[in-house]
């Protein structure tokens, strides 16, 4: 059986086109069944027609309050028997009943090594702050912000000569393996959440190695 999928999005959908790859390679065991977009000029939904996937728009501004937005878009996804929510550059908070409604199945996709960096501009805020390393994580949501029990995380170094466009593009190419990666986990039932911590079934050995940048010169 494939994983049913509902996919939240606002801009321009590269995570989606990574998940709509994998499930064309036959890499990842998932049928999206919908993708919501808050955003009618959003670049993913070209993505939904060029693929054949049914998509809706949803205009937050046409909804009196945030509950009424989100009550809606909770029953698309149970009218499509959406398993897995998955938000892929979706540019809203969900509010505790669309988090609710899911349990431990909405994944979120951010540009930073959480909990570092929350919120917006992932990317600009680690980059400002001068970190050596920065990457991206997937987790589920809960009702924090960004805040939820940590799936994957991709590291990905800084460089002297980085800018914040240069380093945001070596996030996202690690965005788009670790993003499909943890949904074929889940689509597996192979990741058990224990309180905050999510556990990986048959894992195989863990991350290799030490990262240190700049490398050492003294030894
Ligand atoms: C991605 O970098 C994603 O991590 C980020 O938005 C971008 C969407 O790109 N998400 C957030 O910052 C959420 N706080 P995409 O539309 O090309 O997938």
């Amino acid at each position: 059986m494939k994983l049913k999928l509902g996919i939240l999005v606002s801009g321009n959908g590269s995570n989606l086109q990574a998940i709509i790859d994998a499930i064309e390679q036959g890499l990842l065991d998932a049928k999206i069944e919908v993708v919501i977009s808050n955003n009618p000029e959003a670049y993913a939904l070209r993505r939904c027609e060029k693929h054949g996937i049914n998509y809706v728009i949803l205009k937050h501004e046409d909804y009196t309050s945030r509950e009424e937005f989100d009550r809606a878009m909770v029953s698309i996804m149970q009218h499509y028997e959406v398993e897995l929510v998955v938000m892929a550059g979706f540019m809203r908070i969900l509010t505790p009943e669309f988090i609710r409604a899911f349990p431990l199945r909405i994944m979120n996709i951010h540009p930073a090594l959480l909990p570092s960096f929350p919120g917006l501009h992932g990317q600009k805020k680690a980059f400002d702050y001068g970190v050596k390393f920065s990457g991206c994580t997937v987790h589920f949501a809960d009702e924090g912000v960004d805040t939820g029990p940590i799936i994957i995380q991709a590291v990905v170094p800084v460089y002297p000569d980085d800018t914040v466009d240069t380093l945001a593009a070596r996030i996202l190419k690690e965005e788009h393996r670790i993003y499909p990666q943890a949904i074929q986990w889940f689509a597996e039932g192979r990741l058990e959440v224990k309180g905050r911590k999510v556990f990986l079934r048959d894992g195989g050995s863990p991350a290799p190695g030490v990262l240190i940048n700049p490398p050492l010169t003294m030894f």
